[in-house]
């Protein structure tokens, strides 16, 4: 497995670009189970859960290559509605697939994704809204039976918003007879992206983006040309590194737009942040930052994918700051690593009290999941003159196109190092 080794106490300087939206990628790739002929999606980042997002689709009977940014979907000669456990235990967001099955071909069993290292993360709301449309669903032997010869436009309520479920009854009600109302939704901007994916499929969809979607069902959809918006994420993940190294980074391709608590939250810290034609510059000063508390909260309230990233800010800014993680019950797997890196930081629950120190020190830590990687990473370039080795650097491919290539070009003393395969 490779590693990534950073010394840090470099300075971010210059111009990074920001890739494709994953978190928009995943769901629009799943769409193209809807339709047959070609679809082509267009910025589409480098990443191996994109990789595994076509695979799924290969394995369910759809040509898919990946050339990225392309990648070009086909319908293939036929479809095998099941999902794999092998697959899906790769990544959670292929449950995606199951409202698409379900709605186009009737039926459809999909491996029950287990829980992951942040959280048991559920998907009885997926469940609740295909069977509100008139879904028989069956849960056996780990995977999730689902049967209903058309399914039937309904309102369904989710008890709390969700990312992918709300994305996977879009899909399901674009191909549903009649009219389907989905509130309390999510409305994160790749919600949103979807939308105006199967809008161009020929579905009719009002609201995405809001907590309250309208979808009129259609009998057909048709294959799509789209680019993907940029991704948020990467975006704030780029701009808190050049934060933390008190540099000073453009941004390109950030959307500022779908930024706006990760924003606030900086400027609060101190952090100089401007748009700048197609980008968005960062500055700042590295022992200036002011401790700024955070509560995490769906779309438009600060990410949960960002917490981590945040939280190694406030670790070597001045004064104590309190991060809530409110969506995921296990997120602060990053705390015992950035504490052996010589932060000081207590949790208690959901909550963790950051009293900032004047500097972290080099270690080697161990990747968990994607965002904690990410903040590892950006703890190991803000320890100077130290060295810190990210071993299972797997967890950043997930998300996280040539992010060595992306640092270095900044400036940052960054090389990956190829372990045993
Ligand atoms: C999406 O996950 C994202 N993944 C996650 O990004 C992101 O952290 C999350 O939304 C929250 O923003 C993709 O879009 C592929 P949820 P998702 O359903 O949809 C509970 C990353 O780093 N819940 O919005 O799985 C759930 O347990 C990844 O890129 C139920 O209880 O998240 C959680 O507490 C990590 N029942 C909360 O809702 C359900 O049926 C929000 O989860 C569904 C969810």
């Amino acid at each position: 497995m490779d590693a990534i080794r950073i010394r840090g106490g470099k300075r971010l300087v210059g111009t990074v670009e920001v890739s494709g939206a994953k978190n928009a990628a995943l769901p629009i790739l799943s769409a193209t189970l809807l339709s047959d002929g070609e679809s082509l999606l267009r910025n589409v980042p480098a990443l191996r859960d994109i990789d595994t997002m076509a695979a799924m689709l290969r394995f369910l009977g759809r040509e898919c290559v990946v050339d990225a940014p392309r990648v070009v979907v086909h319908a293939g000669s036929q479809v095998n509605p099941e999902a794999p456990y092998e697959l899906v235990k790769q990544m959670r967001a292929s449950v995606l697939v199951l409202g698409p099955l379900l709605a186009r071909f009737g039926r459809a069993k999909v491996s029950l994704p287990g829980g992951c290292a942040i959280g048991a993360r559920p998907i009885d709301q997926h469940l609740k809204g295909l069977e509100a449309m008139g879904a028989k669903i069956r849960l056996v032997h780990g995977y999730v039976e689902a049967e209903c010869a058309r399914l039937k436009g309904a309102e369904i309520c989710f008890d709390l918003p969700t990312v992918t479920g709300t994305e996977n009854l879009m899909m399901a009600a674009a191909l549903a007879k009649g009219r389907t109302t989905l509130v309390n939704a999510a409305r994160e901007p790749e919600v949103e992206e979807l939308g105006r994916v199967l809008n161009k499929m020929g579905a009719r969809i009002d609201g995405a983006g809001t907590d309250v979607i309208h979808i009129e069902g259609r009998d057909e959809l048709l294959p799509f040309d789209h680019a993907i918006i940029a991704d948020r994420i990467e975006a704030g993940t780029f701009m808190v590194a050049a934060a933390a190294t008190g540099g000073d980074v453009l941004v390109l391709h950030a959307p500022l737009e779908n930024l706006e608590p990760v924003v606030v939250k900086l400027r609060m810290a101190g952090v100089q942040i401007s748009r700048e034609g197609d980008g968005v510059r960062v500055v700042a000063e590295r022992r200036r930052l002011r401790s700024v508390n955070v509560t995490t909260a769906p779309h438009p309230g600060f990410p949960t994918d960002m917490q981590a990233q945040f939280m190694v800010l406030m670790c070597i800014a001045e004064g104590e700051s309190v991060i809530t993680e409110t969506i995921f019950e296990n997120r602060f797997m990053h705390v015992p690593e950035l504490t052996r890196m010589g932060a000081d930081i207590s949790v208690r629950g959901n909550t963790a009290i950051v009293n900032g120190v004047g500097k972290l020190s080099g270690a080697s830590v161990m990747a968990t999941d994607l965002r904690a990687s990410a903040s590892l990473v950006i703890a190991g370039l803000v320890a100077e003159e130290d060295e810190t080795e990210l071993r299972r650097v797997y967890h950043l491919d997930r998300g996280y196109e040539r992010i060595e290539k992306k640092l270095a070009g900044l400036g940052a003393d960054v090389v990956r190092v190829k372990g045993p395969s």
